[in-house]
């Protein structure tokens, strides 16, 4: 039986974050542009400003106190990334600036890889980032590029994907969640399948890391990347999981210090995993507060997460519904608690700037994915993207304003 939508606590959840009492253009601020960036705990913000007021230095670098503590506190974090992931061995992570830097990584480490006329496979549900870089491996390496297709409810076509793959396979790269649609992907299914061909699965879990606490060994999947910023950390830190093997056989994306065994004039030799992939100063005080943000998350609680923001999901989709001339794109039953939606001959922008003037902060757009809306014909959406810190009355909200924007703009 599913728990009351009260059992996280909403409003005691609330007060760790600061930002939530905050005012725009004079009413309640109601954000729902959780997909974009989430917001930050004080345990997360305390954590930053613990590094900088007491141990901010570089790591792996000095015997200097402070140097020892910050890596100290910097490879925990690692380990609790390891850990939230489930990966085997602490050095499988790879902590990046984002999710687009670990698919860049992977994305360039492969050109020697493949050959010519090899075929990589994307879905059509992916965000920009997990289309460029593959199509820039394409043309380094001269392999061919094929995509899953979606259907009107924003789903992957599986029967094409089985259709899709052969000998030529090399890699398959799909979203774990599609950011513009919320969109769950069968990625058990997917990797499997690629498995039994022999390539590779690389899953972008940005959207799905909010949402889902994923378990890479028993997806049994090769890489998997993710962004601190969509789970309460700060922006600008990420992590890369690949299994050993793989990351062994990837040279390095950078070039740098720290990245390195031996240097000389004649010939560099690489340092061992993880740091081969990690050239130059990393975000320190980044990675320790992605380390904080996991901590906090994992506190509340996944299952408690998934449970009431899908009662979110639930409401918003109903209460939104019972607008005249409202669309929803997206409309898998197996979806996360992102809700993009359109008024009848009423441009996504011009509804997005009313809703703000209302305190309420939604996307509007095309989301980082232009085929999604090619497909649909529609130059963007409103969508609104609610976390665990959201409410029904948040929900409420929003639809009053969008109800105000149609008699606005109508
Ligand atoms: N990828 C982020 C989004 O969907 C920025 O909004």
């Amino acid at each position: 039986m599913q728990k009351e939508i009260d059992m996280l606590d909403v409003l005691k959840i609330r007060e760790d974050f600061p930002i939530l009492k905050r005012e725009v253009n004079g009413k309640p601020l109601v954000y729902f542009d959780n997909a974009a960036t989430s917001q930050t705990p004080q345990v997360v913000i305390d954590a930053i400003v613990d590094y900088y007021s007491n141990y901010n230095a570089n790591i792996h670098r000095g015997v200097h106190t402070l140097s020892q503590e910050a890596t100290d506190a910097y490879e925990i974090a690692r380990k609790k990334v390891q850990e939230h992931f489930n990966a085997k061995l602490t050095h499988e992570i790879i902590l990046t600036s984002g999710t687009t830097h670990s698919i860049n990584i992977i994305a360039t480490g492969f050109t020697n890889l493949l050959s010519k006329g090899d075929e990589i496979i994307v879905s059509a549900l992916e965000h920009h980032s997990n289309i460029v870089p593959w199509q820039m491996l394409c043309e380094r390496s001269g392999a061919i590029l094929k995509v899953i297709p979606m259907n009107q409810e924003g789903e992957l076509v599986m029967d094409v994907y089985d259709q899709l793959l052969s000998d030529k396979t090399k890699l398959v790269f799909t979203n774990h969640i599609s950011n513009a649609l919320g969109t769950i992907n069968p990625i058990e299914e997917i990797i499997e399948k690629a498995h039994a061909v022999g390539a590779a699965v690389l899953i972008d879990g940005a959207q799905s890391c909010p949402h889902i606490k994923p378990d890479v060994q028993s997806l049994d999947v090769d890489f998997y990347v993710a962004s601190a910023h969509k789970l309460c950390g700060p922006t600008g830190v990420g992590m890369l999981y690949g299994k050993e093997e793989w990351l062994n056989k990837i040279p390095p994306y950078q070039g740098g210090g720290e990245m390195i065994e031996q240097v000389t004039f004649e010939k560099t030799t690489y340092a061992g995993l993880p740091h081969k992939f990690e050239a130059g100063t990393p975000n320190i005080c980044g990675g320790i507060a992605f380390g904080a943000a996991l901590d906090y998350m994992n506190t509340i609680g996944f299952d408690a997460i998934a449970t009431y923001e899908n009662q979110l999901l639930e409401y918003g989709t109903q209460k939104l519904l019972e607008i005249d001339g409202l669309k929803i794109y997206g409309t898998s039953k197996n979806k996360t608690s992102v809700i993009s939606f359109n008024l009848e001959n009423i441009h996504p922008y011009d509804v997005g700037t009313i809703v703000d003037k209302l305190g309420i902060a939604v996307r509007t757009g095309h989301h980082c994915a232009q085929p999604i809306m090619d497909f649909y014909k529609i130059p963007g959406t409103i969508r609104a993207s609610f976390s665990f810190y959201n409410t029904k009355e948040e929900i409420d909200a929003l639809v009053e304003a969008v109800k105000k924007a149609k008699m606005m703009l109508s």
